[in-house]
């Protein structure tokens, strides 16, 4: 098999990466190690920056999310038991979308098979060879037959747990690595709304955040212990707790709950996020805690560069914007580290914190919704800062 871009993964890097190459006439092929429907039922976060709103309409596959999307013009912040909303829109002209990340997949994944393209599901025993070298390629096996694909170049976007990471040798990446000493449950339950629009909620107890996917389907997570057994979360205890800590909120109406997880945090980037003809994008080159909402919004960014530089190489030979690639994208990723990391102390409580820290964050809340300066810092790294040109 032979392809001009070998993409690993099929998650909303791999996925839209294909998707820009063939709007600009460049062939790719996607393997994906799960089958279609586990990757279009696979709940993730579900909101949109602004940017890649524009995105997924101006490329094409932005219909449905516009007509079943929530759009948002800001976001509230609950603590000492007052919720405070911050309005983007009025700030910043700009607001954000609430789609659920498996609704971007099913979008992406029909746009490309309807324009021929070529995803490959359920494959296994990937793995990549002569990366450095002009026509890298990729084996693995699919329905239990051993395959090869050469290609130019290898989107590795088979995200944190993935091979093509871990196929850069030692000592030629940098690992930046911090994690935290709490998690997330997470439910999602048919439930109406508490309120229209998400609640970053500061308590005693922990953290806790309302959102929604639907009118009629809320999404709401709660800061519990790092290594936490889920068992140890009965449905009763996660209620409890949700009207305890968000208890500024008008009213949290409780549901049937149709999905539990538990979320690790951390934050973590390699550079660079590339080696030879093989770049990774996505969550293969860096993860953040979910506070931030940035996981889908910093893959999008990355494949959007990484698109432009290989249709640059392809149509004029030039090279310079795949040698700049990592350091085009760390710059995006970095703020977004950095925010996703502030919007996690802000709210959390950390073990080694004390009444000093508590107090320091109620503080910080204070000033961020009483100083326009301060919101607009918010605004405009929640809804997505500009992509560079
Ligand atoms: N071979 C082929 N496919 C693989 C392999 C492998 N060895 N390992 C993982 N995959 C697939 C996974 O099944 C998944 O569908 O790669 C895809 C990676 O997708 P994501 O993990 O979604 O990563 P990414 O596309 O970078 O998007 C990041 O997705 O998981 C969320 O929270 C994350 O919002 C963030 C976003
Ligand atoms: C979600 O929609 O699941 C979501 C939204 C905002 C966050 C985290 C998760 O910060």
């Amino acid at each position: 098999m032979r392809t001009r871009v070998g993409i690993i993964g099929a998650g909303p890097a791999g996925l839209m990466l294909s998707h820009l190459l063939h709007l600009e006439g460049i062939d790719s092929i996607i393997l994906e190690s799960r089958s279609r429907a586990y990757i279009e039922g696979r709940i993730r976060a579900g909101l949109i920056e602004h940017w890649a709103r524009d995105l997924l309409i101006e490329t094409g596959v932005g219909e449905r999310m516009q007509r079943e999307s929530l759009f948002h013009h800001g976001l509230h912040f609950c603590f000492d038991g007052e919720l405070h909303h911050i309005d983007f829109q009025k700030l910043i002209g700009k607001g954000v979308t609430v789609y659920g990340q498996q609704e971007v997949i099913k979008d992406l994944v029909a746009r490309r098979l309807a324009d021929g393209g070529q995803i490959l599901f359920d494959v296994s025993d990937v793995a990549v060879h002569d990366v450095l070298g002009a026509s890298p390629r990729i084996t693995f096996s699919h329905h239990g037959a051993p395959q090869e694909l050469t290609c130019d170049f290898i989107g590795g976007c088979d995200g944190f747990h993935g091979i093509c990471r871990p196929s850069i040798p030692a000592g030629v990446l940098t690992f930046y690595d911090r994690e935290y000493p709490f998690g997330w449950v997470g439910i999602l339950s048919e439930s109406p709304p508490a309120d229209d629009e998400l609640i970053y909620s500061h308590h005693e107890r922990g953290f806790a955040l309302y959102t929604m996917r639907s009118p009629s389907l809320a999404r709401l997570y709660l800061q519990c212990a790092p290594d936490e057994d889920i068992d140890n979360w009965p449905e009763r205890r996660i209620w409890d707790e949700l009207h305890a800590r968000l208890a500024g909120t008008r009213t949290l109406k409780e549901g049937k709950i149709v999905d539990k997880l538990l979320t690790a945090m951390r934050s973590f980037v390699v550079e660079p996020m590339q080696y030879g003809r093989l770049f990774l994008a996505g969550d293969s080159a860096h993860i953040q805690p979910p506070t931030g909402a940035k996981g889908m919004n910093l893959a999008l960014a990355d494949v959007m560069v990484l698109a432009r530089a290989i249709t640059a190489h392809v149509r004029t030979g030039r090279n310079d914007l795949l040698e700049r690639y990592s350091q085009t994208c760390l710059r995006r990723v970095w703020k977004a580290q950095r925010f996703s990391w502030w919007m996690t102390q802000i709210f959390h409580l950390h073990p080694a914190d004390n009444a000093f820290d508590r107090k320091r964050q109620l503080a910080e809340l204070a000033y961020v919704v009483s100083s326009e300066a301060a919101s607009i810092s918010l605004a405009e790294n929640y809804v997505g800062l500009p992509v560079e040109a």
